[in-house]
């Protein structure tokens, strides 16, 4: 089976926070367990260096957008290696083949007849001497009444033009821009209506629910054409006669990266890459909410419009993150930046926040109390703990060897059964309840220890204690195997002292006699003072 997974495309216009990370993280979840299953992944993502925010920061900064580009490119990439994101290709929208692959589709769609040109009222500002792109226009939005952009409400996340707006403000000087005639390219949005219609239907099982919410919006109120070019100065250049001078709008060069990138792995590695758009390929699209229309209409649409009949299979979108109780705001930097995290704390102990307590079905809280809790209580006093007391206790009592047992049957068939579950609850974007079941089992074998007190049958009952042993080291295997797609880092300490290499999906069996490589502590115990620390550096901002 193949499975194509695509991670959204972070904006290089500014560091990556835990929002982002917590929106991204199924990604890699997911794309760890199809391999360990054995089915042909291919994992991409990579760096939106277009659009009006990497200009808006050049500007501010007074340098070119592309040192801002390159800059933050550079940053996401260190960040996703320390991470362990497992990506197969992590790209960028302004690279030479995805330039020339997309400015290849926008004139397929034009010769398919998709595209066409229309004449429209386009705002200018005098002041500024300029259009304005949609993200420099501010407004009332005439859906719920907040302030929005020009290209989309955050309050309501409904996909905006500027000139839908109400008290329109420029973003730069803030006066009101006025209202002047250009011709922009259209693509026929509204002629996929029926077939987006139908998949939405029939993917009532396997969206999220705020993607099924929010694409049925827009097919209720019936999809509108929409303005691919823009009077921009920075992004792809349109391949059409007589707007050359003007570029791909940003998200229809972004959404079309998923398909770019695939090809140039493929070409690259010697691989088969259209296999991935072919219907038979699974498709996973992980990402924030804010991003759902892009994915779940627009994406497909351009798709098919080219020739290509893939619709996405899964939408993995992500509520939001707070950080303790309030909206995360960059501009007011109320932000826990990603770069700086992982300098200071353990990848695995992260990952496992940002997943046991993901933004799933709602926004979910980021507390540095609550992330103490997290990695003091479940990883290193349940996990960490169950790990350490068993390899401590075969090294002093076993000779560093695995001792003699036989695998319990309740054990054998937990174990069993949470392969199963977990992988099918991955299979659906659960993760939380599959790490949760996970750890469950990690605490039923740290009170199987405490029942079968080996401390003392060691020196009453050799055979009971030995195999008391067995069956600790036979569920720490497991355990470490069933949660690699999380932790890695932590499960592949576990595999190297336990001698055992590969990733599967399926029970391990280790053999007796096996020598401990030489071992360390899973976990480092964070002191409760750090949350405070943390807490005053914040509010410090
Ligand atoms: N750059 C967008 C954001 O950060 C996401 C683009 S996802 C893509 O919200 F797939 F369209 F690239
Ligand atoms: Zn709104």
């Amino acid at each position: 089976m193949s499975i194509f997974i695509g991670g959204a495309w972070p904006y290089a216009n500014g560091s990556l926070h835990l929002g982002h990370l917590a929106a991204l993280l199924p990604g890699d979840v997911i794309a760890r367990y199809f391999r360990a299953k054995g089915e042909d992944v291919l994992y991409v993502s990579g760096s939106d260096c277009h659009g009006t925010p990497i200009s808006i920061r050049a500007k501010n900064e007074n340098v070119l957008p592309q040192e801002i580009a390159d800059r933050y490119h550079s940053e996401f990439k260190y960040c996703f290696e320390k991470l362990s994101f497992s990506y197969d290709c992590y790209s960028r929208t302004d690279d030479a083949h995805h330039k020339e692959e997309v400015q290849r589709i926008i004139s397929l769609l034009y010769d398919n007849g998709l595209i066409y040109q229309k004449e429209v009222e386009q705002l200018y500002c005098h002041s500024c001497n300029q259009f304005l792109p949609d993200r420099f226009v501010e407004g009332v939005c005439p859906i719920c009444k907040n302030i929005a952009r020009g290209d989309q409400c955050d309050a309501c996340s409904t996909i905006l033009d500027p000139l839908d707006l109400q008290d329109r403000k420029c973003k730069l000087c803030g006066n009101e821009p006025k209202i002047k005639a250009g011709s922009q390219l259209f693509f026929q949005l509204s002629k996929f209506q029926d077939r987006l219609r139908a998949h939405l239907e029939a993917s009532k099982e396997n969206w999220r629910i705020n993607a099924l919410n929010n694409t049925e919006r827009y097919l209720n109120e019936g999809l509108q054409d929409r303005a691919i070019s823009r009077d921009l100065p920075w992004g792809i250049d349109i391949p059409i006669k007589g707007y050359e001078d003007k570029k791909v709008y940003v998200w229809i060069d972004a959404v079309l990266g998923y398909f770019t990138v695939s090809k140039k792995w493929g070409t690259e590695n010697k691989l088969d890459w259209e296999q991935f758009w072919r219907k038979d390929t699974t498709s996973y699209f992980i990402h924030g909410k804010d991003n759902i229309p892009f994915h779940s209409i627009i994406f497909p649409a351009l798709l098919n419009g080219i020739g290509y009949k893939k619709m996405p299979d899964k939408i993995i979108s992500s509520e939001y993150v707070t950080l303790e109780g309030k909206k995360i705001s960059t501009s007011n930097n109320w932000a826990v930046w990603v770069l700086e995290f992982i300098q200071r704390y353990d990848v695995d102990a992260i990952r496992y926040f940002l997943i046991a307590n993901g933004p799933e079905k709602r926004d979910a809280d980021f507390s540095w109390r609550e992330f103490i809790n997290s990695n003091n209580g479940e990883l290193l006093g349940a996990y960490g703990n169950l790990v350490n007391r068993t390899l401590v206790f075969i090294k002093k009592y076993f000779n560093n060897s695995i001792p003699k047992g036989e695998a319990d049957k309740e054990i054998i068939r937990n174990i069993e059964t949470l392969y199963n579950e977990v992988g099918s609850k991955i299979e659906n974007g659960d993760l939380r309840s599959a790490i949760e079941e996970i750890f469950e089992f990690i605490r039923s074998i740290n009170k199987y220890f405490d029942e079968k007190t080996p401390w003392i049958t060691v020196n009453t009952e050799e055979d009971d204690c030995s195999n008391t042993i067995y069956n600790c080291i036979f569920s720490i295997i497991n355990i470490a195997n069933l949660l690699n797609p999380f932790l890695p880092s932590s499960s592949q300490k576990i595999k190297e002292w336990l001698g055992y290499k590969e990733n599967t999906w399926e029970p391990i069996t280790l053999l007796s006699g096996i020598e401990l490589g030489a071992f360390g502590i899973l976990f480092e115990r964070l002191d409760k003072k750090l949350a405070e620390e943390e807490l005053a550096k914040l509010s410090k901002a």
